[in-house]
């Protein structure tokens, strides 16, 4: 039997275990997983360019479970009423190949991308961040300041969108949160002040959301939109003069702002990848004035440790549902035993 998670599983488990406890939870799965880099087999993803956006796949697997998400990322698709990114995934046993899980992802990959964005945080902000911006409200937007509030002590939250809705439902949504939430009408505004930055806009093509000049000594940007070829949301001024961090070199390369550094300007500018944090082999932030920047574009890993903790909390909860997806044969090499004598017609 493959566990099915469907949206409203996942409702029940986040209910059931509480929301800070489940960024918590992740956080410590994401930490452990980054730990074992070097025991994954790691691919850049499989991407599709479609006209209107993109379609991918993200496989990554060790010697005890492989996991694949399929995702999307249509930059227009909210102007006809569908979201940017939908996604589903599989969690399946390396030692027979079966699935143990299928689960939505739409929702775990906003959680696992605020995750990552807030361990990023976790070695590269100041440790006493307090004043959290976002650019672009639309849907990964409420996850950044939920997961943050798991890592630092957030009391402020700047926000600004081109979208008067995407800001009203934003400040909706965020207002049971007690945080104290300034609405900003502009980018720069929003910049001003912030000690952590993640711009989550979605249009393709090269845009500076971002200007350099308005980035000051100490901020750490969580960069998330720039996150597939001909896509960017920074200065290439900002990536040069950041500490840079990045999920996965051979994806970056072509995915991330980083995209636009030639191979000499990329070992230059580049300082490590995520886990080289988690294993304390790289610095993270060294001084007050350094400015830090995690180019994100999303990795496979990623969605393999909050597939194992949603695995893991829907067994605790026993929530989901089982389906005969695969055979269950007591002669397996009895396949066409299934179409239960109808093979004939
Ligand atoms: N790095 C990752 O792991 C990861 C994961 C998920 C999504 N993403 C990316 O994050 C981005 C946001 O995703 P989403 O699901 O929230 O998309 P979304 O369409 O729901 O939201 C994007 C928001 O950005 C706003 N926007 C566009 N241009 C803007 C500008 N110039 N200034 C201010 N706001 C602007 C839009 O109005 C919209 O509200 C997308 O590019 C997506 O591909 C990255």
């Amino acid at each position: 039997m493959t566990k099915i998670i469907t949206i409203s599983d996942l409702e029940k488990i986040i209910a059931q275990h509480g929301m800070q406890a489940f960024y918590l939870d992740l956080l410590t799965f994401l930490k452990e997983d980054f730990s074992r880099w070097k025991s994954f087999h790691k691919i850049p993803r499989v991407a599709a360019h479609v006209p209107n956006g993109i379609i991918e796949l993200m496989p990554i697997w060790d010697d005890r479970y492989f996991s694949y998400k399929y995702v999307n990322g249509h930059p227009n698709n909210t102007a006809s009423g569908h979201l940017t990114v939908v996604a589903f995934g599989a969690f399946v046993d390396i030692k027979t190949g079966y699935p143990l899980l299928l689960s939505e992802m739409t929702l775990l990959t906003g959680i696992r991308t605020a995750a990552t964005s807030a361990l990023a945080s976790h070695y590269l902000a100041r440790k006493e961040a307090e004043t959290f911006g976002i650019i672009g409200t639309g849907a990964q937007s409420e996850f950044q300041v939920l997961a943050h509030q798991a890592v630092r002590k957030i009391k402020t939250v700047k926000y600004f969108d081109i979208d008067p809705h995407a800001m009203k439902r934003f400040k909706k949504t965020m207002e049971k949160t007690g945080l104290d939430l300034v609405a900003c009408s502009s980018a720069e505004e929003t910049v001003k002040g912030c000690d952590i930055i993640t711009v989550a806009t979605a249009a393709a093509g090269h845009h500076e959301i971002l200007q350099d000049a308005w980035v000051k000594p100490g901020m750490h940007i969580n960069d998330i939109g720039g996150d597939s070829p001909g896509k960017t949301e920074l200065s290439l001024d900002t990536v040069k003069r950041a500490k840079v961090f990045i999920e996965f070199l051979p994806q970056t390369q072509f995915e991330g702002e980083i995209q636009r550094l030639t191979p000499e300007e990329r070992s230059q500018y580049i300082h490590g990848e995520l886990w080289e944090l988690v294993t304390n082999e790289k610095n993270g932030r060294t001084s007050h004035e350094e400015i830090t920047l995690f180019d994100s574009v999303g990795f496979a890993l990623e969605d393999y440790s909050i597939l194992r903790l949603v695995l893991n909390l829907s067994k605790r909860y026993q929530i989901g549902t089982n389906l005969p997806l695969i055979p269950e044969l007591t002669d397996p090499k009895n396949l066409i035993s299934l179409l239960g004598g109808h093979h004939t017609g």
